[in-house]
């Protein structure tokens, strides 16, 4: 069986875009994959956080991607700082990383210009630690949203260098992934600005929905989202990015397609809109919502499922971490 790998980090409430760009896609083609998914817990303090909430996010984490489908039976969902071969990876890795690919990184320039003086090592050396997550477990494929594109490219290039440097062409050390992006859902919008991209560090709760929103969450959220003053719905008009984004949600939500979709909103004000897409909305999360209460409620349950994950990642991870040591010319314990 091919193997995919993805993470999200345990920062804040998990979102529709993480949702419809990441998790979603996991549960669709789990059957066909052996599943590695983590929690990015050690990307998650590139930015200041808080300590007291960090091992809370973490298991809501996991349980959120239990509620949202994924099965054990085809996935090893593990805690990125239980593996220190991540870490131990992502140093080796720092020192053949060239530092202008760093800075030129956009998720690099846009936090660093959000957080001022409070710019550590740690968010330029972000993405190094990604390219260790993912070669670790030589993956074949890497489902994530749009956003994790340019990140993906620099994971390659960084296989690529070591390789260069330290392989040989007829036998390289660390395999190169190639990223999964999906069409749909890929680029999930702010609900209260169609042109940037729903995020968990919009200080605005009104900008984007949870998967653990109740229904009146949903429903005062949605009312009071971005529209426009033009009637009839369409996808696709440069000029009206929240019609687009706000169709998109509906299709993917109620399994329709976009075909289906225009037609029937073509004719739609959004006053006849919202209330629909409300709706469809509640009932597409309720049960994810229902099993992840039945997961948390469960005591030990997480801890032990969390457990068994570091030990089956633990063995891939540092299979791969000894060839790369090897490779560089260290001495290895005996
Ligand atoms: P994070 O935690 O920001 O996001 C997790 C996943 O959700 C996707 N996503 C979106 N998709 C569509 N629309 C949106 N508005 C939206 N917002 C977020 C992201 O693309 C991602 O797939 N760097 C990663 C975490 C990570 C990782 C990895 C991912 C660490 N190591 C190794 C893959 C492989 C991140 O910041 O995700």
């Amino acid at each position: 069986k091919q193997r995919v790998l993805s993470g999200i980090q345990p920062t804040g409430e998990l979102h529709l875009g993480n949702y419809l760009g990441a998790i979603r896609n996991w549960v669709e083609i789990q059957e066909d994959y052996d599943s590695y998914l983590f929690m990015a817990d050690l990307h998650a303090i590139t930015v200041p956080h808080d300590p007291t909430r960090l091992a809370e996010s973490t298991y809501k984490v996991a349980a959120s991607y239990l509620a949202s489908g994924i099965s054990l039976e085809h996935a090893t969902i593990f805690v990125q700082s239980h593996v220190p071969a991540h870490a131990e990876l992502a140093w080796l890795l720092m020192c053949i990383t060239p530092l202008n690919w760093l800075e030129d990184m956009i998720q690099f320039k846009e936090k660093a210009v959000k957080q001022g003086e409070n710019v550590g090592a740690g968010l330029l050396s972000y993405p190094v630690l990604q390219a260790a997550d993912i070669l670790l477990y030589e993956p074949d494929k890497v489902p994530v949203g749009e956003d994790q594109k340019q990140h993906l490219e620099l994971t390659r290039d960084i296989a690529a260098r070591l390789n260069y440097q330290f392989g040989r062409e007829d036998a390289p050390i660390l395999k190169l992934p190639t990223p999964m992006i999906r069409a749909e859902g890929a680029r999930v919008m702010s609900l209260t600005d169609g042109t940037k991209k729903m995020s968990k560090s919009d200080p605005s709760e009104l900008s984007r929905i949870n998967l653990l929103d109740s229904p009146e969450e949903i429903q005062r959220k949605i009312k009071r989202c971005k529209t426009d003053p033009i009637r009839g719905l369409e996808f696709d008009n440069p000029e009206r990015p929240e019609c687009t984004n706000l169709l998109t949600l509906y299709m993917i939500l109620s399994g329709q397609t976009k075909d289906e979709v225009a037609k029937e909103c073509a004719e739609m004000g959004w006053g006849q809109f919202k209330p629909l897409l409300t709706e469809t909305m509640i009932t597409a999360l309720k049960p994810i919502q229902d099993r992840y209460h039945e997961i948390m409620g469960e005591p030990g349950y997480l801890q032990q499922v969390l457990r068994e994950g570091k030990e089956r990642a633990e063995a891939i991870a540092n299979i791969t971490l000894t060839k790369v040591k090897k490779a560089l010319g260290y001495a290895l314990p005996v």
